[in-house]
């Protein structure tokens, strides 16, 4: 499903930095990632080129046949937007909206307001968060606002969920809740996920770990 051919990322003009370097890596459609590795070896950077959020400054980068480095800024947005769901370690939910309003907010231009609501309010209650829709984040546990933004990032069906750390900020349970809904994600509904963690015991519950250091893939089991 995704293809990543001879990756290079490198920040700055003038000094430069190679963040990546020569990545070649395939994810299949349905398939659990995970990507470990030392802070600053690259796996923010790697997951925000798969999200199409950065542009690699060297190789080609394609979801099925689409080469995304090739697409325009507005393609690049539709096809983010449809594709990819993406889950952060600091949840990026809006403060000033509710659960559900930040559930519905990928989905605001596109459908009727009531099917939206009715379409969120499913995906939180799915979440086991029914009696929390009208919070607001900060009147809520960090793991609960974790799964806020698993059911936003669901919202428009994406094929594939990008999780950057998804469990660093959150306490064991919490933490062990939300890998458990990203896995069953993976299992009963085919998403694909690729999950970037510190946590090797998390890392290895995948299909498959990639090892990254100082910008390179160093092994994959
Ligand atoms: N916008 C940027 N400009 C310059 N350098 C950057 C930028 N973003 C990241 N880097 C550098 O690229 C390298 C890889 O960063 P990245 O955030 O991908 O690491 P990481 O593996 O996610 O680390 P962590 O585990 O701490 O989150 C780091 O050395 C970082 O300083
Ligand atoms: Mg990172």
């Amino acid at each position: 499903m995704i293809r990543l051919i001879d990756v290079d990322k490198t920040y700055g003009d003038g000094v430069n930095f190679q963040a990546l370097d020569g990545i070649c890596l395939d994810v299949q459609d349905h398939e659990f990632v995970s990507i470990t590795g030392p802070s600053g070896s690259g796996k923010t950077t790697l997951l925000n080129l798969i999200g199409t959020l950065d542009k690699p400054t060297g190789g080609q980068i394609f979801y099925d046949d689409t080469d995304v480095t090739s697409l325009n800024g507005n393609q690049l947005a539709d096809y983010r937007r449809n594709v990819v769901g993406f889950v952060f370690q600091s949840y990026n939910l809006l403060p000033q909206l509710t659960a559900l309003e930040n559930v519905m907010y990928p989905l605001i231009p596109y459908k009727k307001q009531d099917q939206n609501r009715a379409h969120a309010r499913e995906l939180l209650q799915k979440m086991g968060l029914e009696d929390k829709t009208n919070q607001l984040p900060d009147q809520l546990s960090g793991g609960e606002q974790q799964r806020v933004a698993i059911a936003r990032a669901l919202t428009n069906h994406p094929r594939v969920i990008l999780a950057d750390e998804p469990t660093g900020n959150l306490d064991s349970a919490s933490g062990a809740k939300v890998m458990e809904i990203l896995l069953e994600l993976h299992r009963c509904e085919g998403i694909t996920v690729v999950l970037v963690t510190h946590d090797e015991r998390l890392a290895s519950m995948a299909d498959r770990t990639v090892h990254l250091a100082d910008g390179r893939i160093v092994s994959v089991q």
